[in-house]
């Protein structure tokens, strides 16, 4: 199975890549094949809401979203890794969910497999609720399966989220995909 990753932190090696690599470990010694955009360092510019592309056509924006969209019409799964800004995702990865708009028909109903891969500062559970129930509203309105998630609490830092069990979880959602 081809999965795809896209990162959104700003930090390179920050909680949420920490927890995503754990991820891809497993999921590479499964035998899957792994491929990870940092979209966060990527030139993707938001949706303008032009209308142009009728949620079916080429976006006018000629930027590296042509290269996600690449990726995700060839992908069986995507992982979604972001840091908890405000009780939701990053805007970084946030944009690139924005673009799916004018590929939108491609990939409605394609069955597509996905993940979440988030860490919060917070420990309270609640803190992930908001994300994880947009996230879920995502996939039920483009038919996604989602396949599991890693609400990771308590991952401030990336070194504090080395010394979480989030790390394990991590690496068995991978192993077990
Ligand atoms: C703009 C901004 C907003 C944040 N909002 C929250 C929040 O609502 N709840 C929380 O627990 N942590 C919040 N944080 C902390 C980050 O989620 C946390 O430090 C996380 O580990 C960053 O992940 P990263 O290293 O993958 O970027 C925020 C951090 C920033 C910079």
């Amino acid at each position: 199975m081809k999965i795809l990753v896209l990162e959104g932190s700003p930090h390179k090696k920050g909680s949420s890549n920490t927890l995503a690599e754990q991820f891809i470990k497993g999921a590479e010694e499964a035998g899957h094949n792994v491929k990870v955009l940092d979209v966060a360092h990527m030139n993707i510019h938001p949706c303008q809401g032009c209308d142009a592309c009728g949620m079916r056509g080429s976006c006018v924006q000629n930027d590296d979203m042509q290269i996600v969209e690449q990726e995700m019409r060839s992908a069986d799964m995507v992982a979604f890794v972001s840091p908890i800004y405000y009780f939701g995702m990053s805007a970084q990865l946030k944009l690139v969910i924005d673009r799916f708009y004018s590929f939108n028909s491609s990939i409605s109903g394609k069955g597509l497999k996905t993940v979440l891969i988030a860490a919060a500062w917070d420990s309270n559970p609640k803190t992930l609720g908001y994300l994880k129930d947009h996230y879920l509203g995502i996939c039920n309105y483009l038919g996604f399966e989602d396949c599991g998630m890693i609400l990771g609490t308590g991952c401030g830092t990336a070194s504090m989220t080395r010394g979480t069990a989030h790390m394990d979880a991590a690496y068995k959602l991978g192993k077990s995909i």
